[in-house]
């Protein structure tokens, strides 16, 4: 039996994190077995390829750069976490896969989505999620949210990517809807804007939809 992958996207600062964890915290009451991951990172190498590309140090990254390294700790995981679970029976929640690279790469940076898409195809093999909640926000909403996640003395904790102005975050915000309008019978949007519970409540009303009424 295969299991499920499922993955969550959307702009930073939109709260997939903490929804991620909620699903996965649901399924783990229930009973089902499920793996909880991330990318960039979910494997040793692909979490050392995740702080080369969230040093805020490396702002020479070149565009290119950026982009294979997404796709080779994609590739890693994919081989190394996501295909085993999945041919183990698992569901998979994955926070991030490769729309994130469209949105990022290819709608904010500018990098050709055909690129990006190829290079994508080529890192997963051609695994595709079964169901993906992109929870959207407004670029300017996100940045308030962010700028209270703070270190020990006040200072905001921004990584490399979140550092970039608000056009480069209009910019993946517009990416995103762009996939989602081509992927409707993937991507469930979701308002980030509602309070977390509402953003659950929808989240897990689909899951046990598509998912739990299903014999599996
Ligand atoms: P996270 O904040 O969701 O852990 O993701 C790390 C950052 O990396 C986030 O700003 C989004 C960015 N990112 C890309 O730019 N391209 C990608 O393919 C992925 C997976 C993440």
């Amino acid at each position: 039996m295969r299991g499920i992958f499922i993955t969550f996207e959307g702009p930073d600062g939109a709260g997939k994190s903490t929804q991620i964890r909620n699903l996965a915290e649901y399924i783990d009451k229930k009973g089902l077995p499920y793996v909880l991951t991330r990318e960039p990172g979910g494997t040793k190498i692909s979490d050392a390829v995740r702080s080369i590309l969230l040093d805020p140090d490396h702002g020479e990254l070149e565009n290119e750069t950026e982009v294979l390294l997404y796709a080779a700790s994609r590739a890693q995981h994919v081989r190394e976490v996501i295909r085993p679970a999945l041919a183990e029976g698992k569901i998979v929640l994955c926070d991030r896969f490769v729309d994130a690279s469209i949105a990022y790469q290819g709608h904010g940076l500018g990098v050709s989505i055909e690129d990006v898409v190829r290079v994508n195809r080529f890192a997963t093999g051609g695994l595709v999620p079964d169901r993906t909640y992109l929870i959207d926000i407004p670029p300017e909403v996100a940045r308030e949210r962010l700028l209270q996640r703070t270190d020990g003395t006040g200072k905001p904790l921004l990584d490399r990517i979140e550092r970039k102005g608000l056009d480069y975050h209009r910019r993946v915000r517009a990416g995103f809807q762009a996939i989602y309008r081509e992927n409707k019978q993937r991507i469930l949007w979701i308002d980030g804007n509602q309070p977390e519970a509402v953003v659950f409540r929808d989240i897990v009303a689909d899951f046990q939809k598509r998912f739990e009424s299903v014999e599996r």
